[in-house]
């Protein structure tokens, strides 16, 4: 996927270095001459373990190269990053001036469809200030995606490359998970929230946006890299008093006989309504989760008593 990256600043110069290690063709885009020069001899303004040999074998690779033609880097890709800084400004909120200003040029640059990503720090509400500047000059259409960061300096390099968790936003479009694959960044520990009406219909729904983005493979194959992918299925209902609760906590065991398999661990029983709050709680249905044995393995002491287990196989076939 070519992918340009603009502001090489912190942010920028990591995203970058670590999506062309993922095998994209990266364009590092800023304003700053001096600093596009020494990026070319693989000088960095920065330290970070691991970072300075990314640059290096990723620009001798051809896979990543620097540049200060911002629109010819937009021209040349199909997703844009703006990593550009938000200093404080005068009240001490994030001034938005660089942000918006990429924005812009982002629109008048754009050759083809386009998802647009906003890395950089930015207030809630600012997604539809960066569509709206793009939308000035597009002439294709776009998606803005937000996925602020949060590096760890010290630890940038091994964050990217193996973060703890991703979360994504509600998916209302094949375009969030589509670029997902394509960088290759599914790690084990992402959260994804997805609308449904219960967790298996969630799984129907992530096979259908997998269908949806283009994926030329078989239904029986998409399901197959479902349930390797999926381990929990954490259900939140709006309840008749207004409120949200988790009613169902199940777990995707596995694909047998063209199906994936779940095994519901904790469900919510309703105990009655008092006129203004729904009364019960999340119970445990007494079956072994599946990963018990991995977690114990790695030392991890998960009292099976949580889930009501009482370590009974006639018990838990009778549960079942
Ligand atoms: N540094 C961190 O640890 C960190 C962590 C999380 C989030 N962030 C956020 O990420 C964003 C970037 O931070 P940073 O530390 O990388 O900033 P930085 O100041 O190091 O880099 C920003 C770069 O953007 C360039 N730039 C500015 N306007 C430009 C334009 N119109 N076109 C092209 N390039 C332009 C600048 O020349 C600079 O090189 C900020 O919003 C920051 O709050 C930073």
């Amino acid at each position: 996927m070519n992918i340009a990256v603009v502001g090489t600043g912190y942010v920028g110069l990591v995203v970058g270095a670590c999506l062309a290690e993922t095998g994209n063709q990266v364009a590092g885009a800023d304003v700053d001459a001096s600093k596009i020069d020494r990026l070319k001899q693989n000088i960095l303004p920065i330290y970070e373990p691991g970072l300075e040999d990314l640059v290096e074998r990723n620009q001798a690779a051809g896979r990543l190269s620097f540049t200060t033609d911002v629109r010819d880097a937009i021209g040349r890709s199909e997703v844009a990053f703006i990593a550009v800084g938000t200093p404080p400004g005068e009240d001490g909120s994030a001034d938005l001036r660089h942000v918006l200003a990429v924005a812009e040029e982002i629109g008048k640059a754009m050759k083809r469809e386009m998802v647009v990503v906003t890395k950089s720090t930015v207030p809630v509400g600012t997604a539809a200030k960066v569509a709206d500047c793009v939308a000035k000059h597009a002439k294709h259409p776009f998606h803005v995606v937000s996925n602020p960061e949060f590096l760890k300096e010290g630890a940038a390099v091994a964050d990217f490359m193996r973060p703890d968790r991703i979360v994504i936003g509600e998916c209302r479009g094949p375009e969030a998970l589509d670029m997902l694959q394509a960088m290759k960044t599914g790690h084990a520990g992402s959260l994804t929230t997805i609308h449904s009406n219960g967790p298996r219909d969630a799984l129907a729904r992530i096979e259908t946006m997998v269908l949806m983005s283009g994926a030329d493979l078989p239904l029986r194959a998409i399901r197959e890299q479902v349930a390797a992918a999926i381990d929990l299925v954490v259900y939140v209902e709006r309840m008749q008093d207004g409120t949200r609760k988790i009613t169902q906590i199940s777990e995707v065991r596995g694909y047998e006989s063209e199906l994936i398999t779940m095994q519901d661990l904790f469900v919510f029983q309703r105990e009655g309504y008092d006129g203004q709050h729904v009364l019960g709680g999340l119970r445990p249905t007494g079956i072994r989760p599946g990963f018990s044995d991995q977690l114990t393995s790695r030392g991890i002491d998960l009292p099976l008593n949580w889930f009501g287990y009482e370590g009974d196989a006639a018990f838990e076939a009778d549960r079942s």
